[in-house]
């Protein structure tokens, strides 16, 4: 099946290399350099992908995408976006991008990407029981935006752009549609459920339900219970059948939150159903069928834990056929500003103030914060911070006092006991510079300086 590609950017430049990366790969390709009679184009054939820039001077990108997606659910957009230009990103997480492709741009990145995007559309299209065939997409007109905005609710995202977290998105698209069984292994708040919950909702179970249940919370007898169900009159105080997790979970996943908390007799008998597939419910005799995804997250190493003999080595290679491993915040800085915003929004829209921007001193503070909580902690400063903040725009002074002490504590002059101004003001740029990734503007925004005199600074001391 040949895939129907439309490609919209006002730089002619950019749309000829994009026609010629993807029609070498055998794409049928459409370029416009006008959206708007893209738009007329997409409605009257549709297509599988649309590829369109963000800033064009005729229609916003995310207008664009807005529109094609209110009317073909299931086609996919990736938006081109220069480099930081962050709060576009930002916009285009809330309308239900996926993708961005910064430019510029190399061939591998357009293929990969474009590999992705389609795969992921099949999968959907799969999931709900649309058949992808033929070259038009038409067939896909599922009208209205309810569908789109019901889909976006539901729809997990995983917002990011660094290396790491495209990896791990990447590992989803390629595993969810498989129906093996995945171990997300991750310290506290780095977002273990909701790459669980990403898997289960790019599934073939999408539409089945997704069940969570943790491990450590309840002690062997209850967890029995929780897990296995139990028949009427099992034990003093069963008035009533009920039906256990691995049961009702049927059709779709059931997520075991710190596995390696589950005590051993849980394990044995855990491991017995997956071999099986059936269980026995408690206090009965009947074997039952389970169908039934297991995907499971820790923050401990359950291998130490094997090793060790804590935790049954069989369970650990049923459960652990594929291992997710989630960077912590720190290792994956780049994304901050974009998780920063897309939080923004979230509690925006949750009924909170109306504050949609984080002050350039404030980002950089948050960038060079270690985040042992990771974005649970991001999570719960901001909200924080949108509770004490008293203008539209998150400054430092909203922050929690100790990430300020921190900030301040990092820069430590040298251990020298005489330095002339010069050698401090050295000290210190070349400081700001590490701590801001080398990025210019912000170096000089924390400086309270503009850009040219940072440069020349920079020259003088020969930084850089
Ligand atoms: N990449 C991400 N993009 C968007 N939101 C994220 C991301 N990672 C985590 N979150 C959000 O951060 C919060 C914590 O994530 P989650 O509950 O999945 O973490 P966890 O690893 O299960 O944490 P814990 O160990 O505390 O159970 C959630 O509100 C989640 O939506
Ligand atoms: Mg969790």
């Amino acid at each position: 099946m040949t895939s129907y590609i439309v490609i919209i950017d006002d730089e002619t430049i950019t749309l000829k290399q994009l026609r010629r990366i993807l029609e070498k790969e055998g794409y049928q390709v459409a370029a416009f350099s006008n959206p708007q009679r893209a738009l007329k184009h997409i409605e009257a054939s549709s297509c599988h992908l649309v590829i369109s820039d963000v800033r064009m001077p005729t229609m916003d990108g995310l207008d664009l995408m807005t529109r094609v997606k209110a009317r073909f659910p299931t086609t996919e957009v990736i938006l081109i976006t220069g480099y930081a230009s962050i709060d576009g990103a930002v916009e285009a997480t809330r309308e239900g991008a996926y993708y961005y492709l910064e430019k510029p741009f190399t061939p591998d990145q357009v293929r990969d990407l474009v590999k992705q995007a389609l795969i992921l559309r099949h999968t959907r299209e799969a999931a709900n029981g649309n058949s992808a065939s033929g070259n038009s997409a038409s067939g896909n007109s599922v009208s209205g935006d309810s569908v789109f905005g019901e889909r976006d609710s539901q729809t997990p995202v995983i917002i990011g752009e660094s290396s790491k977290i495209r990896e791990v998105v990447s590992i989803i698209r390629q595993i969810a549609p498989t129906d093996c069984n995945v171990m997300i292994t991750g310290d506290s708040g780095s977002g273990k459920e909701l790459v669980a919950s990403a898997i289960h909702a790019a599934s073939k179970r999408a539409n089945g339900p997704f069940m969570a249940f943790n491990c450590g919370a309840l002690n062997e007898t209850l967890i029995d219970n929780e897990l296995f169900g139990h028949e009427k009159g099992a034990f003093t105080g069963a008035e009533t059948r009920s039906t256990g997790l691995l049961e009702a979970a049927a059709g779709g996943t059931l997520f075991l939150d710190e596995i390696g908390e589950m005590p051993n007799s849980m394990q044995v008998k855990l491991l017995r159903v997956l071999q099986e597939r059936e269980l026995i419910r408690v206090g009965g005799s009947r074997p039952i069928p389970i169908d039934v995804r297991i995907v499971s997250a820790t923050a401990v190493d359950v291998k130490a834990a094997v090793n060790g003999g804590a935790f049954r080595k069989d369970l650990y290679f049923r459960i652990n056929v594929v291992n997710i491993k989630l960077p912590g915040l720190s290792e994956r800085k780049k994304d901050i500003p974009l998780l920063a915003y897309h939080i923004l929004s979230r509690l925006k829209r949750r009924g909170g103030k109306n504050i949609s921007a984080v002050s350039q001193k404030a980002i950089s503070l948050l960038i060079n914060y270690a985040f042992p909580g990771n974005v649970r902690e991001l999570e719960n400063i901001l909200e924080r911070a949108v509770a004490v903040c008293s203008a539209d725009v998150i400054r430092v002074c909203d922050l929690p006092p100790d990430l300020i002490e921190f900030e301040l504590q990092a820069y430590k002059p040298p251990d020298e006991q005489f330095m002339t101004l010069a050698e401090l003001e050295q000290d210190y740029i070349s400081h700001l510079l590490k701590i801001t990734g080398g990025v210019r503007n912000k170096t000089a925004d924390i400086l309270g300086i503009d850009r040219a005199s940072l440069w020349r600074k920079m020259k003088k001391y020969k930084l850089g």
